[in-house]
């Protein structure tokens, strides 16, 4: 067995008060790559431990000044890599128990019969040594490595906090935004309404004016109840069969009252007895962002009166309502079919759009386990695809 490679020879000190012993153990191991040091008494090897330490040690158990055991302890408190092998006068259960006790690595007995048995043994704790050293070593760089990933978790979560903060800020400027967008149509129903009220020579239609602003009221309320509770429960809430063809009838008075859509054509072809669950309001929504970019584009397109048409159809498969709103208006340019519906989109002249519009009607739909899709062709028109489970 060779010895590993050291970069620097281990210190091996020998101590034994019969200058025999000492003699052939200095000869054994002179020619090996180790740095030497053999003494006759414990006083002497007690100096040697405590000035320079030792790698390994060599010791007669039973020193006449000094116990063989006391230096082995004294060894492994100032180098815990060290490793001992004592030398003693006698084999015994005990003998062995009490090295094994204070962590020796093995031990000889006196006389030394065979000189290369202790020699075996030194090459067998220096590797034994160096194990432990490149355990300790590993263990070490493991830790460092713990250390610099345990730091890095840390900076990436204070960085997914301060992300989360930024997105939450965002958040609730866009949400702030979009429910100023969700009011702002029933409150130009209400405007409209209350407006026309004063005027009204017919006081059953005032009366019935007066019914519609209180569900416009109902509608906002419930807009701001929704912003308040944010549970499963509070999600349910409101929810009841909603009419479709009553939800569209009503969004379409609503878009021609509030909307400047005058010379635009709408036509409706509805399947009968379409029920969905949901809050009306929140459909209502849907219809009336649906119908006023279907008019906007085909006004663009068309101008008033001439020709430009806004066609809702909707009808029931099994267990889900299908709606289609189609114009031919402008168009969608094919590249932008994919960010419609991306808060704050918008082609429209600052002030005339916040780009909510879609964001609203696709945040709704897709509550409601919903689908929403975009065709469009430039210069021919758009159909906005929905589909709208029966049970929520
Ligand atoms: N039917 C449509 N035809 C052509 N373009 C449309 C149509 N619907 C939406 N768009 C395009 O998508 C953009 C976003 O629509 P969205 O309804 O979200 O916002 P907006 O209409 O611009 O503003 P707001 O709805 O607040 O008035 C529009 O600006 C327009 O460019
Ligand atoms: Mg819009």
């Amino acid at each position: 067995m060779s010895l590993p490679d050291t970069p620097t020879a281990k210190h091996l000190l020998i101590v034994d008060d019969e200058p025999v012993i000492l003699q052939i153990l200095k000869a054994v191991f002179e020619d090996e790559p180790l740095r030497l040091s053999c003494v006759g008494t414990g006083a002497d090897a007690q100096r040697i431990i405590e000035d320079q330490g030792c790698d390994l040690l060599i010791t007669d158990k039973n020193l006449p000044d000094i116990n063989g055991l006391e230096l082995l302890r004294l060894a492994k408190e100032t180098n815990p890599f060290s490793e001992v092998i004592i030398i003693t006068g006698y084999a015994s259960l005990e003998t062995a128990l009490t090295a094994m006790e204070y962590d020796a690595f093995d031990y000889v007995v006196k006389p030394l019969n065979n000189v290369f048995d202790i020699r075996k043994k030194v090459h067998q704790a220096i590797e034994k040594q160096n194990l432990a050293m490149e355990n300790r070593r590993l263990l070490d760089s493991l830790q460092e490595r713990n250390q610099d990933l345990e730091t890095a978790l840390k900076e990436t979560k204070a960085l997914q906090a301060e992300l989360i903060q930024t997105e939450k800020l965002a958040g609730i400027g866009t949400l702030a935004a979009g429910v100023a967008h969700e009011i702002s149509s029933p409150l130009f129903g209400i405007m409209g309404l209350a407006e026309a009220i004063p005027d009204e020579e017919d006081s059953g239609q005032a009366a019935e004016y007066a019914r519609e602003i209180v569900g416009y009221c109902q509608g906002i309320r419930e807009i701001v109840v929704e912003l308040t509770s944010y549970s499963r429960a509070s999600e349910l809430e409101g929810v009841v069969a909603v009419d479709i063809g009553q939800v569209l009838a009503d969004a379409l008075r609503l878009v021609k009252r509030s909307a400047n859509v005058d010379g635009v054509a709408f036509d409706t072809t509805l399947e009968s007895g379409l029920v969905v669950q949901a809050r009306p309001n929140e459909i209502q929504q849907i219809f009336v962002n649906l119908l006023k970019n279907g008019s906007e584009a085909v006004l663009d397109e068309h101008g008033p009166n001439n020709g430009g048409t806004v066609r809702v159809q909707a009808g029931r498969e099994i267990d889900h309502i299908w709606i289609n709103v189609h114009d031919n208006g402008v168009g969608i340019p094919e590249d932008r079919h994919g960010v419609v519906f991306d808060p704050f989109y918008t082609t429209k002249a600052p002030g005339k759009g916040t780009g909510l519009g879609l964001n609203v009607v696709y945040r709704i739909v897709t509550k409601y386990r919903g689908t929403i899709h975009v065709e469009s062709t430039e210069g021919q028109g758009t159909t906005f695809q929905l589909r709208l489970p029966v049970d929520y």
